[in-house]
């Protein structure tokens, strides 16, 4: 019943995209793919087209999303008091995987799309099929990402076919996602600006740029500030643990799982013959590894994370969403 038009070789055929086009225009919500993970859009001005978003993922509406627009000029008609820090951010980062909360012009978006927040989250995707799409459209898009709700992102086209077949119109395909995991949301409301999800644009990259950045994955807290947060996300079907990035540790627990008669998984950067299955870590390869966890025999899931708290930071936060920040012992 969905539509795929393949678009990975036609980057830019005007016709590729006017399908697409006049879909939104009707009210119709449309996938695309993004440099972090593939976009449910909807015309960020039209509630009901929106509505569709939600009901077609299963989102709780208490949850915003994010609106895409084509360029720095685009998003400053959108929003208001835009420091001087968040022009850099801008100018350092877009196009690119990094979403500003900033204040939201009134009346401008529909509400749904900012859950009845002050506050928009709003980004310039570098992907030239997510660029061309905004540029033929000349209307600002919200797109969550295009999975079910509590589904790992979709960094393939199929992906979202999986999700959504049935449930809208049409996706582009652009292939696969380079980077993986979705885009860095930084608050640009508060001082200093804080990292509600953390993603490829680092801490370090920011500070760089604007100086002193919060860093805030409390997703246990009170009242997170990125209403995203405080659900359980990712979750393959098989429980997942994590477990320290140590090769005798893990073989041990291997070992341990199989002595009760169960399969076990391995996410990691090691390699584990004796595991039933063995996938590679890395943001790119990370929620497709999750998605064929799905797919295969298999009881548990084991995440291999460093140590080092400091060190893969956006994948560390991605995993202690799937295993519900449950440990292996
Ligand atoms: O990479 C990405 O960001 C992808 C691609 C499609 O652009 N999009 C994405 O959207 O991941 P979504 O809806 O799955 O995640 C949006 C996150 C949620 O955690 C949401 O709560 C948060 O951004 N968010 C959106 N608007 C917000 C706001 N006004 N204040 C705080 N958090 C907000
Ligand atoms: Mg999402």
């Amino acid at each position: 019943e969905t539509k795929t038009i393949l678009v990975d070789k036609d980057v830019n055929k005007e016709e590729t995209y006017s399908q697409a086009v006049e879909m939104l225009k009707n009210g119709e919500i449309v996938a695309f793919p993004t440099e972090t993970v593939y976009g449910l859009g909807a015309v960020a001005t039209d509630t009901e087209a929106v509505d569709k978003i939600f009901k077609a993922k299963g989102r709780p509406a208490d949850n915003p999303l994010i609106v895409h627009v084509d360029s720095k000029e685009t998003a400053l008609k959108y929003v208001s008091n835009v420091t001087q820090k968040a022009e850099k951010c801008m100018d350092a980062f877009w196009p690119g995987a990094l979403t500003l909360i900033l204040k939201a012009k009134p009346d401008l978006f529909a509400d749904n799309v900012t859950a009845g927040l002050e506050t928009v989250g709003i980004r310039v995707p570098s992907h030239p099929v997510a660029l061309n799409l905004l540029r033929q459209l000349k209307m600002p898009l919200a797109a969550p990402s295009a999975n079910t709700s509590g589904k790992p992102s979709p960094t393939l086209a199929e992906h979202v076919y999986h999700d959504m077949n049935g449930k809208i119109p049409l996706v582009l395909d652009g292939g696969a996602t380079a980077i993986g995991i979705e885009s860095t949301v930084l608050d640009m409301t508060c001082e200093p600006p804080c990292i509600l999800r953390p993603g490829n644009v680092t801490k370090e990259q920011l500070e760089e740029v604007i100086g002193v950045v919060r860093l805030s994955t409390d997703i246990q807290g009170n009242a997170p500030k990125s209403p995203g947060m405080k659900y359980m996300h990712y979750a393959p079907e098989a429980p997942v643990y994590l477990i320290e990035e140590d090769v005798r540790l893990i073989e041990m627990a291997i070992d341990h799982v199989h002595n009760e008669g169960k399969k076990v998984a391995v996410l990691s950067h090691h390699e584990f013959p004796s595991a039933d299955f063995d996938f590679p870590l890395s943001a790119a390869t990370l929620y497709g590894s999750l998605r064929k966890c799905d797919m295969i025999d298999v009881n548990i899931i084991l995440a291999a994370v460093s140590a080092d708290k400091q060190k893969d930071v956006a994948i560390l936060n991605r995993l202690e969403k799937a295993a519900d920040h449950k440990w292996f012992s």
